[in-house]
């Protein structure tokens, strides 16, 4: 199965694995409040983001199901990186898989993030033979419902207090999309 060994690019981006000298930058996203809110972890110390950058470093491949691949979002004019973007190999036999994001706020409102999920997309779509693609988020997070719904996918479900987390009930929307509407789409 493929490993990113070069990275995926876009019209404005870069997605590449991640490196040991992203740890500035990533800790400048992980540490936000504001970027955590509706995660599932709270703001991130420098040394918890070190050892989140230490496993990112293998996660450049789906070799099999139950694998993440998590690669950084880099401005193709800069290099700077801005966030990241994933792809969970959820199962084999049934080809499912599952994205996640995370943009810094200074980058959010510029379509990257919607640019970066899309070739995820593609790539998992084309590359893993997956045949459905779902991504889920709180339900009051609505940056990440509109991301999900510029994207073409569909709400399927609206999951009512579904976990404890931080200290409150979380109820989550979960968005999905199918390789054939994928295809037709593009
Ligand atoms: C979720 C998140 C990634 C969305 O980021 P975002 O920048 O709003 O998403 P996009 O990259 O798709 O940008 C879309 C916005 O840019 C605008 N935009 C500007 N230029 C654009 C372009 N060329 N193409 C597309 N959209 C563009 C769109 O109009 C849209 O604005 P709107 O949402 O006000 O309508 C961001 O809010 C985030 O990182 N949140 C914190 C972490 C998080 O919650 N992650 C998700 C967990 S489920």
């Amino acid at each position: 199965m493929p490993t990113v060994t070069s990275p995926i690019q876009t019209d404005r981006l870069l997605l590449r694995p991640f490196v040991a000298a992203d740890l500035d930058a990533l800790a400048n996203i992980l540490a936000r409040p504001d970027v955590m809110r509706y995660l599932d972890d709270d703001p991130l110390t420098r040394d918890e983001v070190a050892a989140v950058i230490h496993e990112r470093e293998g996660m450049n491949r789906l070799d099999t199901q139950g694998d993440t691949l998590m690669l950084a979002i880099a401005l193709r004019d800069s290099g700077v990186m801005i966030g990241s973007v994933n792809l969970i190999w959820h199962s084999q036999e049934h080809a499912q898989g599952e994205v996640g994001y995370t943009l810094h706020p200074d980058h959010q409102g510029k379509g990257y993030a919607s640019e970066a999920v899309r070739a995820i997309m593609t790539y998992g779509f084309r590359e893993i033979d997956l045949h459905r693609i779902v991504g889920t988020c709180d339900d009051r997070n609505s940056a990440s419902a509109r991301l999900l719904e510029r994207l073409g996918m569909r709400r399927e479900a609206h999951f009512r207090e579904h976990a404890w987390r931080k200290g409150e009930w979380r109820s989550q929307y979960v968005y999905a999309m199918l390789r054939d509407a994928w295809r037709d789409l593009h």
